[in-house]
């Protein structure tokens, strides 16, 4: 690596986002990931709405594609079994929500009951830059139960055996490599000419 790419992974380090599980169901199939690009993007409190990034390869956003419909959960501390299983491998070779309690909700996307809070929420936009879709939706609903902290990044990582960080690290390269040409084509098409760039 690079000592400016060292650099560069030292400061994304001090980033230590909570850790959100993204459901979702179409149909007799369902899934979820866990997912850090997840934010508030209304300070307006008669609209809450958040924007998710999903990678376009994840199961997940296949189901999220076709139902519009999603649950967020934040995990309690100590949650980081649960996490990594979302974390771990795709929906499409295993129900992940197979030994848990689920409920639907008022959107339609399974709702872990055992959690520190969920939202339900719906799709109104969407947005493709090649290696991710964000979706914008509304909250429709949510709880949160207790006090305690989310789980986060650092900690979940900190929890996993040396097996699953090998498995992290393993899906992380190769979704690092299906991400690649999607996001250049994507980017070759978007690019800005001097006239065209705000800036000029
Ligand atoms: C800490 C952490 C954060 C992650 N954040 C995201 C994210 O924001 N968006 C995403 O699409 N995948 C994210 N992932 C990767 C997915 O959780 C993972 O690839 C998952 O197995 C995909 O499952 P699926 O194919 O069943 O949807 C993250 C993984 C970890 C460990």
């Amino acid at each position: 690596m690079s000592p400016k790419l060292t650099e560069i992974d030292l400061v994304a380090k001090l980033i230590d986002r909570e850790v959100w599980i993204v459901t979702s169901a179409a149909g007799q199939r369902r899934g979820g990931l866990c997912a850090t690009w997840v934010s508030m993007a209304s300070i307006d409190p008669e609209r809450p709405i958040v924007v998710i990034g999903l990678a376009p390869n994840h199961y997940t956003a296949e189901l999220v594609n076709q139902s519009g419909s999603l649950g967020l959960h934040l995990c309690r501390p100590e949650q980081t079994e649960l996490a990594l299983n979302f974390a771990l491998g795709s929906g499409r070779d295993r129900d992940k929500l197979a030994e848990l309690t689920v409920q639907t909700s008022d959107s339609g996307a399974p709702l872990l009951a055992d959690c520190l809070a969920w939202l339900d929420c719906r799709v109104f936009a969407r947005y493709d830059s090649g290696d991710r879709l964000y979706y914008w939706a509304d909250v429709l609903g949510g709880e949160r139960y207790g006090n305690a902290q989310p789980l986060r990044e650092q900690q979940l990582i900190a929890a996993a055996s040396d097996e699953q960080k090998r498995l992290l690290l393993a899906n992380r390269r190769e979704d690092a490599a299906v991400h690649r040409p999607l996001y250049e084509s994507w980017r070759g098409a978007n690019l800005l000419t001097p006239q065209s760039h705000p800036r000029g």
